[in-house]
């Protein structure tokens, strides 16, 4: 291998374009193939990265000698067909989240990379983030004690329909719990890490479209664990700019988190931390900004890093795992109108 991991990237819509530009400014990667479905993405992919191979049938990319890693930015539905046929190619694989759309396909995912020795990491970039991942830190350096109750939350704009509208035919995109919140279950997962396994999830969710209920505007969930700690997600997304929030309660003070811009990939969020307990409050300093591209950018690096190390991604298939399952589970809850025991899923065939 050489000294840089040499990436096949599918898909060059909006986010797939932002990985093609953190691949190639990465000290430790570089893009060898691109793949879209149309001529018009095709041709700008090669407008901007002259050097770069772009071929108009991912099966093409899993063919070459040269990828050592493919990079699926794909629409939802295609990430578990995409992902295997790449794992069963002998590649490495960053998979955008949401990993699958169902619990076996996610099973499958995980058994086959463990099987193969190969990375399978999720891209769930906020784990990167100054921000929260600052959040982390603190839990981890013991600043609130033992967390109780986590609080992850955003207000945004609705959701843009992505190529040829996939993100509005629930076909196509699987949930719209699987778009933004699974981003929110993989923080409080992250967050409650010393709490174990979820045991129970109800949520609840509503429409601004009347003939379209299943695309769920307004959402909430609270994730059980088993030592009582609690999470609740909540999102909606008829709002205006983007703006995420959390605060995490434990028994000795609770941090909050904010961050706030007019779309998650500005360059000029506002954005703040601050730790403590009634008149004893700290607040973080950042020595880098926090923002969906600068994490994705360290994201790439990691993922190179880590295929020529052999160490952990930031976000591993069985991470990935989880936070799929969450809304998965979060929409068995809303489908039954009442709670959902995670182990009564695991036991469904
Ligand atoms: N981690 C994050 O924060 C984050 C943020 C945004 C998106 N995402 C995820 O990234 C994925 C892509 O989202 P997006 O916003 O970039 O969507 P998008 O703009 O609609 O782009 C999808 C791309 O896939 C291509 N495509 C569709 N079918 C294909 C096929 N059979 N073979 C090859 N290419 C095909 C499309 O080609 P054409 O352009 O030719 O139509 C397009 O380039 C989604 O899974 C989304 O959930 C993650």
């Amino acid at each position: 291998m050489s000294d840089r991991v040499r990436f096949g990237l599918l898909g060059f819509g909006l986010f797939g374009a932002h990985h093609a530009r953190a691949i190639q400014n990465a000290p430790h990667a570089e893009l060898v193939a691109v793949t879209a479905n149309s001529e018009a993405s095709r041709n700008a992919a090669r407008e901007e990265f002259p050097g770069v191979d772009v071929l108009d049938n991912y099966r093409q990319v899993l063919e070459r000698d040269d990828v050592d890693v493919v990079d699926v930015v794909l629409p939802n539905l295609l990430h578990y067909e995409a992902a295997m046929a790449a794992l069963s190619a002998g590649k490495h694989v960053l998979l955008e989240k949401p990993m699958a759309l169902t619990w076996s396909q996610c099973d499958d995912l995980v058994r086959t990379a463990r099987d193969a020795n190969l990375t399978l990491a999720i891209g769930h970039e906020l784990r990167l983030s100054s921000l929260w991942g600052g959040v982390k830190q603190l839990i981890m350096d013991g600043a609130i004690g033992r967390v109780q109750h986590v609080l992850v939350e955003l207000s945004r704009f609705p959701y843009r329909p992505g190529s040829g509208g996939w993100r509005y035919d629930i076909s196509r995109v699987g949930s719209w719990i699987l778009e933004e919140p699974i981003h929110f279950f993989d923080l409080a997962q992250w967050y409650l890490e010393q709490s174990g396994d979820p045991v129970s999830v109800y949520a609840r969710a509503n429409s601004r479209d009347p003939e379209h209920p299943e695309l769920r505007d307004n959402f909430s969930s609270i994730v059980n664990y088993a030592d009582g700690a609690y999470a609740v997600i909540s999102q909606t997304l008829a709002a205006f700019g983007h703006h995420q929030s959390a605060k995490i309660t434990g028994e000795k003070g609770c941090i909050w988190a904010s961050w706030s811009a007019s779309d998650a990939r500005s360059d000029r969020p506002v954005f703040w931390l601050r730790w403590g307990l009634g008149d004893q409050v700290q607040e973080m300093t950042f020595d880098k900004p926090a923002g969906e591209l600068l994490e994705l950018a360290d994201e790439i690096e990691a993922i190179a890093n880590c295929i020529t190390d052999g160490g952990q991604p930031p976000c591993t298939a069985e991470d990935g795992r989880w936070s799929t399952r969450l809304c998965l589970a979060s929409e068995a809850s809303i489908e039954r109108d009442g709670p959902v025991r995670i182990a009564d899923l695991l036991e469904a065939p």
